[in-house]
């Protein structure tokens, strides 16, 4: 570039400030606070500490999905495949959708992705604009308020309601009344991290009948439709949807086939959305793992019978975690339909943030504070009960050395 007398003026300019030092965009350091990685990593530091703050069960990947990857890095399939997932996956997703859900999606509505995470970033990025309002249900998994705030699209809240008798529901009047002329889209996980809320069919029906009607568009997160403790899936949004509604279904193979640190998931948009997630996903991460995508193949076809174990362990650990609350007296949770996560709140204890850092200083038993899903939750806290039974024992003991009986 040739120096002109304007380029010096700004670059004298530009010494005032420290333009010297890396900066980042403002999106970045306006991010809010993350209570939940903060613990996370405050526990970490611990020898012999017992983590049950992480959304993952303790199960390893099973050997028929590490051996059909194995066998598929072994057969070359180590270059770059097609954006939108190898199409036989794509295929395999679709079998799924017909066998487990008996919806007809057709490949071409069908997005691979690397994690369920990078899912819901395409789904985001692909219809949010700074200044648009997103509806979000409430308490959430932190990273999705996170990944919001990325868009620079602005957040509107809706919690659920919670009662000691029947749980946790969602008043739809108050989830319609935050819809204003601005909102873009609404938000909602079910079954829900970290409640294990789970929408009815009719709740899915009516909510998909209003966006309809008021064009909104639904990005509904249905990781956790496999872990659930009667049937074999939750209600979809797919049960009612036709190919042209506004919808953005995220799912995951991280959770009901143990392959969270895989980092594989999928993305089902309407019939028109293939060209712009495969646009997206083109300058944005290329495509999932070429080799991996085989053993997302083999736990798609070979995978029920491990759901199914996974699921009567996680049953098996939830009752022992009902009865042992119940005979403490001071911990109060209604029983979770689904997910593998305990959310619950202690007599006399309202800031969690000092009830989690008091177990792993106390007790070594590292949880997650509710103050990180949403601004609902400060007296709460999640325990991940995916572990084995004994683990579980261990760590319901250490909660007990800290939070005794009444
Ligand atoms: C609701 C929800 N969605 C998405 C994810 C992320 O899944 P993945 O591991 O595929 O990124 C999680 C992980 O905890 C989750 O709880």
């Amino acid at each position: 570039m040739r120096m002109t007398d304007s380029n010096i003026l700004s670059i004298k300019d530009r010494s005032m400030t420290d333009y010297k030092t890396p900066q980042f965009r403002s999106v970045l350091s306006a991010l809010s606070p993350n209570q939940g990685a903060e613990m996370l990593r405050y526990g970490w530091t611990k020898p012999g500490i017992i983590s049950l703050a992480q959304g993952e069960g303790s199960m390893p990947t099973p050997d028929f999905i590490a051996d059909a990857t194995y066998a598929a890095l072994k057969d070359g399939k180590t270059f770059y495949a097609p954006v939108l997932g190898v199409p036989e996956l794509r295929q395999e997703i679709s079998n799924y959708y017909a066998s487990v859900f008996k919806a007809a999606i057709p490949t071409s509505r069908i997005f691979v992705t690397s994690s369920g995470t990078t899912a819901m970033h395409l789904a985001m990025t692909s219809i949010l604009d700074e200044g648009d309002e997103i509806i979000a249900i409430t308490p959430i998994w932190k990273n999705l308020l996170g990944a919001i705030e990325l868009t620079q699209a602005h957040c509107i809240q809706v919690p659920l309601e919670h009662n000691a008798e029947q749980g946790w529901g969602l008043d739809l009047n108050k989830l319609f009344d935050a819809v204003t002329s601005r909102t873009k889209a609404m938000l909602i996980v079910t079954p829900s991290n970290p409640t294990g809320w789970t929408m009815t069919a009719q709740e899915i029906k009516t909510v998909l009948d209003f966006a309809r009607e008021r064009g909104i568009w639904i990005i509904a997160d249905e990781v956790y439709s496999r872990i659930v403790y009667e049937g074999t899936r939750s209600p979809s949004f797919l049960d009612y949807a036709k190919p042209d509604d506004k919808l953005f279904i995220v799912n995951s193979f991280s959770k009901s086939y143990a392959m969270t640190g895989w980092r594989l998931g999928w993305l089902v948009g309407p019939a028109n959305s293939e060209t712009p997630v495969r646009d997206l996903a083109l300058y944005d991460n290329m495509g999932p793992p070429t080799y991996a995508q085989y053993g997302a193949m083999a736990a798609l076809r070979h995978g029920e019978p491990f759901i199914a174990e996974q699921v009567k362990l996680w049953k098996s650990n939830l009752d022992m975690v009902m009865d042992r609350f119940e005979k403490n007296g001071r911990i109060q949770m209604h029983r979770p339909p689904a997910t593998f996560y305990a959310f619950f709140s202690v007599d006399g204890e309202p800031d969690c943030m000092k009830l989690v850092k008091s177990l792993i200083d106390e007790s070594l038993l590292s949880l997650a504070p509710g103050c990180a899903f949403g601004q609902c939750c400060a007296g709460w806290v999640r325990m991940c009960f995916a572990v084995s039974e004994q683990k579980m024992e261990q760590a319901l003991d250490r909660l007990e050395k800290v939070v005794q009986k009444a």
